[in-house]
């Protein structure tokens, strides 16, 4: 079974979602062994604490680095998840070095909010509805050293209606992906999707634009 330590930032209600997910049986029930975030005061580690998860708080203000805060995260998730942990990044705003990336050796995912490769960066919502998409949504993807860069393994789309504020359209995009990650990380737990360049699922290369799950 593949083990996770989820990285966080702030609000954590990714992070309940898969805290949600162990509960229900849609992920195994040990998969989540620790949460680390780089804000001590994040709401996502309470919500961690209540389920029992370990948490580390690892300031990036207290490192002259990005290089430096990275070393100190890559052995903080070991502390947690000794044996081949998978990153699950989960709402973590920085940039992780490209040291950092080679050192979890293609074993790290996110989940970001647009149909990469397009709208990278922050205020996806705000971008699509300026550049009058009639599409947007989410997307869970292996991460490389660039921003928001890296084989994209699913997504999930999100008709923009004419009325959506850049608010509206983030409740259903952010449904969307409460119901996504978790499915994802099942595929990994049960070994049918495999972390490489390109990943595969079920053996087969996985189509550019990544898998669509179900009613996701
Ligand atoms: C999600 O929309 C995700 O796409 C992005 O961070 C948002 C969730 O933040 N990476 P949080 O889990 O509520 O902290």
């Amino acid at each position: 079974m593949s083990q996770f330590v989820v990285l966080i930032s702030g609000n954590g209600s990714t992070l309940q979602a898969l805290i949600d997910a162990t509960q229900t049986g849609a992920l195994p029930k040990d998969c989540l062994r620790g949460v680390v975030s780089n804000i001590g005061t994040a709401y996502g580690l309470e919500r961690a604490k209540a389920a029992h998860i370990p948490c580390h708080v690892l300031s990036h203000a207290d490192f002259l680095t990005r290089e430096s805060f990275d070393v100190a995260l890559a052995e903080s998730i070991f502390q947690l998840c000794p044996d081949d942990p998978i990153v699950v990044l989960a709402g973590f705003m920085r940039i992780l070095s490209p040291g950092f990336v080679t050192t979890m050796q293609g074993r790290i995912v996110n989940i970001h909010p647009a149909l990469l490769p397009a709208y990278k960066g922050l205020h996806t919502y705000e971008r699509a509805l300026e550049a009058g998409e009639t599409m947007h949504g989410t997307t869970v993807h292996m991460v490389d050293a660039s921003l928001d860069g890296g084989p994209i393994l699913a997504q999930a789309r999100v008709p923009i209606q004419s009325n959506d504020t850049p608010e509206t359209l983030k409740t259903r995009v952010q449904e969307k992906e409460r119901a996504l990650y978790p499915k994802v990380l099942a595929l990994i737990c049960d070994n049918r999707l495999q972390l490489q360049n390109p990943p595969l699922f079920d053996g087969e290369v996985i189509p550019a634009s990544g898998l669509v799950l179900g009613t996701v």
